[in-house]
Protein backbone atom coordinates (compact mmCIF):
# COMPACT_ATOMS: atom_id res chain seq x y z
CA UNK A 1 0.00 0.00 0.00
CA UNK A 2 1.42 3.65 -0.80
CA UNK A 3 1.84 6.37 1.46
CA UNK A 4 -0.20 8.54 -0.73
CA UNK A 5 -2.98 10.23 1.50
CA UNK A 6 -6.33 11.59 0.74
CA UNK A 7 -8.29 13.67 2.53
CA UNK A 8 -12.07 13.52 1.98
CA UNK A 9 -14.59 15.94 3.29
CA UNK A 10 -18.44 14.83 3.82
CA UNK A 11 -17.46 11.36 3.96
CA UNK A 12 -20.92 10.12 6.24
CA UNK A 13 -22.99 9.46 2.88
CA UNK A 14 -23.85 10.09 -0.83
CA UNK A 15 -20.66 11.40 -3.09
CA UNK A 16 -17.71 11.47 0.08
CA UNK A 17 -18.83 8.19 1.31
CA UNK A 18 -18.25 6.28 -1.94
CA UNK A 19 -15.32 8.30 -2.93
CA UNK A 20 -13.32 7.17 0.10
CA UNK A 21 -14.33 4.03 -0.73
CA UNK A 22 -13.01 4.03 -4.33
CA UNK A 23 -9.90 5.63 -2.94
CA UNK A 24 -8.82 3.10 -0.33
CA UNK A 25 -9.19 0.53 -3.09
CA UNK A 26 -6.92 2.96 -5.09
CA UNK A 27 -4.45 1.92 -2.42
CA UNK A 28 -4.58 5.48 -0.72
CA UNK A 29 -4.46 6.22 2.71
CA UNK A 30 -7.59 7.61 3.45
CA UNK A 31 -8.60 10.24 5.99
CA UNK A 32 -12.39 10.99 6.18
CA UNK A 33 -14.11 13.95 8.25
CA UNK A 34 -17.88 14.95 8.70
CA UNK A 35 -20.14 15.77 12.21
CA UNK A 36 -21.87 12.24 12.02
CA UNK A 37 -18.56 10.06 13.30
CA UNK A 38 -20.82 6.72 14.12
CA UNK A 39 -21.08 6.82 10.30
CA UNK A 40 -17.59 7.54 9.62
CA UNK A 41 -16.93 4.56 12.43
CA UNK A 42 -18.63 2.14 10.12
CA UNK A 43 -16.83 2.74 6.75
CA UNK A 44 -13.45 3.10 8.63
CA UNK A 45 -14.15 -0.59 9.72
CA UNK A 46 -15.32 -1.62 5.93
CA UNK A 47 -12.23 -0.02 3.86
CA UNK A 48 -9.71 0.51 6.54
CA UNK A 49 -9.44 4.55 6.83
CA UNK A 50 -8.43 7.05 9.65
CA UNK A 51 -11.70 8.34 10.58
CA UNK A 52 -11.89 11.88 12.66
CA UNK A 53 -14.87 14.35 13.64
CA UNK A 54 -15.20 17.76 11.21
CA UNK A 55 -17.20 20.62 11.08
CA UNK A 56 -15.93 22.38 8.02
CA UNK A 57 -17.94 25.37 9.37
CA UNK A 58 -16.03 25.50 12.25
CA UNK A 59 -12.46 26.98 12.88
CA UNK A 60 -11.28 25.07 15.73
CA UNK A 61 -12.52 21.95 14.37
CA UNK A 62 -11.32 22.09 10.64
CA UNK A 63 -7.87 23.24 12.97
CA UNK A 64 -8.12 20.07 15.09
CA UNK A 65 -8.62 17.78 12.19
CA UNK A 66 -5.83 19.51 9.80
CA UNK A 67 -3.21 19.32 12.38
CA UNK A 68 -4.18 15.65 13.03
CA UNK A 69 -3.11 14.68 8.95
CA UNK A 70 0.25 14.02 8.60
CA UNK A 71 0.63 14.13 4.91
CA UNK A 72 -1.51 15.33 2.29
CA UNK A 73 -1.27 14.25 -1.28
CA UNK A 74 -5.21 14.38 -2.32
CA UNK A 75 -7.90 16.55 -1.08
CA UNK A 76 -11.42 16.15 -1.82
CA UNK A 77 -13.42 19.06 -0.70
CA UNK A 78 -16.69 17.53 -1.26
CA UNK A 79 -18.80 18.39 2.05
CA UNK A 80 -21.45 20.63 1.16
CA UNK A 81 -25.06 20.63 0.00
CA UNK A 82 -28.26 22.85 -0.29
CA UNK A 83 -31.04 24.23 2.26
CA UNK A 84 -34.29 25.41 0.65
CA UNK A 85 -35.56 26.12 -2.18
CA UNK A 86 -37.03 29.86 -1.66
CA UNK A 87 -37.50 32.99 -4.21
CA UNK A 88 -35.13 35.58 -3.13
CA UNK A 89 -38.17 37.49 -1.88
CA UNK A 90 -38.72 34.63 0.39
CA UNK A 91 -34.98 34.03 1.26
CA UNK A 92 -34.47 32.71 4.69
CA UNK A 93 -30.85 33.98 5.63
CA UNK A 94 -30.77 31.29 8.30
CA UNK A 95 -30.54 28.56 5.02
CA UNK A 96 -28.15 30.82 3.02
CA UNK A 97 -25.55 31.43 5.84
CA UNK A 98 -25.84 27.38 6.27
CA UNK A 99 -25.02 27.27 2.71
CA UNK A 100 -22.21 29.69 2.43
CA UNK A 101 -20.55 28.49 5.56
CA UNK A 102 -20.62 24.56 4.18
CA UNK A 103 -19.78 24.97 0.48
CA UNK A 104 -17.88 28.53 0.75
CA UNK A 105 -16.06 29.17 4.08
CA UNK A 106 -15.63 24.87 4.23
CA UNK A 107 -13.94 24.60 1.63
CA UNK A 108 -11.75 27.81 1.91
CA UNK A 109 -11.34 26.70 5.47
CA UNK A 110 -9.96 22.95 4.73
CA UNK A 111 -7.81 24.11 1.36
CA UNK A 112 -5.81 27.12 3.43
CA UNK A 113 -5.18 24.16 6.04
CA UNK A 114 -4.21 22.09 3.97
CA UNK A 115 -2.00 23.70 1.64
CA UNK A 116 1.20 23.69 2.83
CA UNK A 117 1.10 19.89 3.04
CA UNK A 118 -0.43 19.33 -0.70
CA UNK A 119 2.69 21.44 -2.00
CA UNK A 120 4.71 19.70 0.87
CA UNK A 121 3.88 16.31 -1.14
CA UNK A 122 5.51 17.15 -4.01
CA UNK A 123 2.73 16.31 -6.36
CA UNK A 124 -0.63 17.55 -4.52
CA UNK A 125 -4.27 17.33 -5.91
CA UNK A 126 -7.16 19.34 -4.80
CA UNK A 127 -10.42 18.22 -6.33
CA UNK A 128 -13.18 20.02 -5.35
CA UNK A 129 -17.24 18.89 -5.98
CA UNK A 130 -19.18 21.84 -6.89
CA UNK A 131 -22.62 21.22 -9.36
CA UNK A 132 -24.18 22.32 -12.42
CA UNK A 133 -25.15 24.68 -10.21
CA UNK A 134 -21.82 26.43 -9.80
CA UNK A 135 -22.26 27.29 -13.78
CA UNK A 136 -25.87 28.61 -13.93
CA UNK A 137 -28.42 29.86 -12.33
CA UNK A 138 -32.15 28.78 -11.85
CA UNK A 139 -35.54 30.06 -10.10
CA UNK A 140 -35.51 29.86 -6.56
CA UNK A 141 -32.30 28.52 -6.27
CA UNK A 142 -29.85 31.58 -5.54
CA UNK A 143 -29.14 30.25 -2.15
CA UNK A 144 -27.24 27.30 -3.41
CA UNK A 145 -26.38 28.59 -6.90
CA UNK A 146 -24.36 31.43 -5.59
CA UNK A 147 -22.68 29.69 -3.18
CA UNK A 148 -21.70 27.26 -5.82
CA UNK A 149 -20.54 29.75 -7.67
CA UNK A 150 -18.51 31.52 -5.47
CA UNK A 151 -16.71 27.99 -4.30
CA UNK A 152 -15.91 27.28 -7.86
CA UNK A 153 -14.77 30.92 -8.86
CA UNK A 154 -12.39 30.13 -4.69
CA UNK A 155 -11.43 27.00 -6.52
CA UNK A 156 -10.62 27.97 -10.48
CA UNK A 157 -8.42 31.04 -8.66
CA UNK A 158 -6.33 29.17 -6.83
CA UNK A 159 -5.28 27.23 -10.31
CA UNK A 160 -3.64 30.40 -11.32
CA UNK A 161 -1.94 31.52 -8.09
CA UNK A 162 -0.53 27.61 -7.71
CA UNK A 163 1.01 28.44 -10.92
CA UNK A 164 4.55 26.51 -11.09
CA UNK A 165 3.64 24.12 -7.57
CA UNK A 166 3.30 20.91 -7.56
CA UNK A 167 -0.44 21.03 -6.41
CA UNK A 168 -2.95 20.08 -9.85
CA UNK A 169 -6.59 21.33 -9.46
CA UNK A 170 -9.79 19.80 -10.55
CA UNK A 171 -13.29 21.22 -10.41
CA UNK A 172 -16.49 18.38 -10.93
CA UNK A 173 -19.80 19.64 -11.37
CA UNK A 174 -22.61 17.23 -11.06
CA UNK A 175 -26.16 17.25 -12.33
CA UNK A 176 -28.49 15.16 -10.13
CA UNK A 177 -27.07 12.52 -7.88
CA UNK A 178 -29.66 10.64 -6.01
CA UNK A 179 -27.49 10.92 -2.52
CA UNK A 180 -29.00 12.70 1.02
CA UNK A 181 -29.13 15.83 -0.67
CA UNK A 182 -32.61 16.40 -1.44
CA UNK A 183 -33.29 14.88 1.74
CA UNK A 184 -31.12 17.64 3.58
CA UNK A 185 -32.70 20.31 1.28
CA UNK A 186 -36.08 19.67 2.35
CA UNK A 187 -35.30 18.96 5.60
CA UNK A 188 -35.91 15.57 6.45
CA UNK A 189 -39.31 15.33 3.39
CA UNK A 190 -38.81 12.47 1.78
CA UNK A 191 -41.60 12.62 -0.36
CA UNK A 192 -40.21 15.78 -1.40
CA UNK A 193 -36.66 14.62 -1.82
CA UNK A 194 -38.39 11.49 -3.80
CA UNK A 195 -40.00 13.55 -6.26
CA UNK A 196 -36.86 15.27 -7.70
CA UNK A 197 -35.67 12.17 -9.00
CA UNK A 198 -39.27 11.05 -10.35
CA UNK A 199 -39.57 9.48 -14.04
CA UNK A 200 -35.39 9.96 -14.18
CA UNK A 201 -32.56 8.16 -13.78
CA UNK A 202 -30.12 10.01 -12.01
CA UNK A 203 -26.05 9.58 -11.36
CA UNK A 204 -25.26 7.37 -8.37
CA UNK A 205 -22.54 8.51 -5.65
CA UNK A 206 -20.29 5.67 -7.68
CA UNK A 207 -20.18 7.44 -10.51
CA UNK A 208 -18.64 10.51 -8.99
CA UNK A 209 -16.14 8.71 -7.74
CA UNK A 210 -14.78 6.65 -10.27
CA UNK A 211 -14.65 9.89 -12.18
CA UNK A 212 -12.50 11.10 -8.77
CA UNK A 213 -10.86 7.89 -8.84
CA UNK A 214 -9.68 8.59 -12.40
CA UNK A 215 -8.40 12.19 -11.74
CA UNK A 216 -6.86 11.01 -8.65
CA UNK A 217 -4.89 8.39 -10.97
CA UNK A 218 -3.57 10.43 -13.77
CA UNK A 219 0.62 11.10 -14.20
CA UNK A 220 1.07 14.27 -12.37
CA UNK A 221 1.78 16.16 -15.77
CA UNK A 222 -1.68 16.08 -16.25
CA UNK A 223 -4.36 18.40 -14.94
CA UNK A 224 -7.85 17.99 -15.62
CA UNK A 225 -9.60 21.38 -15.02
CA UNK A 226 -13.14 20.78 -14.96
CA UNK A 227 -15.57 17.88 -15.50
CA UNK A 228 -19.40 18.53 -16.11
CA UNK A 229 -21.21 15.01 -15.31
CA UNK A 230 -24.88 15.12 -15.88
CA UNK A 231 -27.18 11.51 -16.26
CA UNK A 232 -28.64 10.91 -19.94
CA UNK A 233 -32.20 12.20 -18.91
CA UNK A 234 -30.95 15.75 -17.33
CA UNK A 235 -29.91 18.42 -19.96
CA UNK A 236 -29.46 21.45 -17.73
CA UNK A 237 -30.04 22.37 -13.76
CA UNK A 238 -33.46 21.60 -13.73
CA UNK A 239 -33.90 20.46 -17.05
CA UNK A 240 -35.66 17.01 -16.81
CA UNK A 241 -36.78 14.14 -19.47
CA UNK A 242 -38.87 12.67 -17.26
CA UNK A 243 -41.26 9.23 -17.65
CA UNK A 244 -43.97 10.27 -15.76
CA UNK A 245 -46.90 7.15 -15.81
N1 LIG B 1 -26.51 15.11 -5.00
C1 LIG B 1 -26.47 15.99 -5.99
O1 LIG B 1 -27.38 16.03 -6.84
C2 LIG B 1 -25.30 16.92 -6.13
C3 LIG B 1 -25.11 17.56 -7.35
C4 LIG B 1 -24.04 18.44 -7.51
C5 LIG B 1 -23.18 18.66 -6.46
N2 LIG B 1 -23.39 18.05 -5.26
C6 LIG B 1 -22.45 18.34 -4.18
O2 LIG B 1 -21.82 17.13 -3.79
C7 LIG B 1 -21.36 17.25 -2.45
C8 LIG B 1 -21.77 16.01 -1.67
O3 LIG B 1 -23.19 15.96 -1.57
P1 LIG B 1 -24.02 14.61 -1.62
O4 LIG B 1 -24.88 14.67 -2.82
O5 LIG B 1 -23.15 13.44 -1.42
O6 LIG B 1 -25.00 14.86 -0.36
P2 LIG B 1 -25.13 14.14 1.06
O7 LIG B 1 -25.42 12.68 0.88
O8 LIG B 1 -26.11 14.96 1.83
O9 LIG B 1 -23.67 14.29 1.69
C9 LIG B 1 -23.20 15.52 2.19
C10 LIG B 1 -22.00 15.28 3.08
O10 LIG B 1 -21.52 16.55 3.52
C11 LIG B 1 -21.30 16.47 4.93
N3 LIG B 1 -21.41 17.76 5.58
C12 LIG B 1 -22.46 18.63 5.57
N4 LIG B 1 -22.19 19.68 6.35
C13 LIG B 1 -20.94 19.48 6.88
C14 LIG B 1 -20.13 20.19 7.78
N5 LIG B 1 -20.52 21.35 8.32
N6 LIG B 1 -18.91 19.68 8.09
C15 LIG B 1 -18.50 18.50 7.56
N7 LIG B 1 -19.23 17.77 6.70
C16 LIG B 1 -20.45 18.25 6.39
C17 LIG B 1 -22.33 15.49 5.43
O11 LIG B 1 -21.88 14.90 6.64
P3 LIG B 1 -22.42 15.21 8.12
O12 LIG B 1 -23.84 15.66 8.00
O13 LIG B 1 -22.24 13.90 8.84
O14 LIG B 1 -21.50 16.27 8.64
C18 LIG B 1 -22.34 14.46 4.31
O15 LIG B 1 -21.33 13.51 4.53
C19 LIG B 1 -21.93 18.58 -1.92
O16 LIG B 1 -20.94 19.56 -1.99
C20 LIG B 1 -23.06 18.89 -2.90
O17 LIG B 1 -23.32 20.27 -2.98
C21 LIG B 1 -24.42 17.18 -5.08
Amino acid sequence: MSSRTAVVTGASSGIGEATARTLAAQGLQVVIGARRVDRLQRLTDEIGATAMPLDVTDEASVAEFTDAVERCDVLVNNAGGAKGLAPVSAADLDDWRWMWETNVLGTLRMTKALLPKLIDSGDGLIVTITSVAALTHYDNGAGYTSAKHAQAVLHRTLRGELMGQPVRLTEIAPGAVETEFSLVRFNGDEERAAKVYEGIEPLVAADIAEIVGFVASRPSHVNIDQIVVKPRDQVAAGRFARRLG
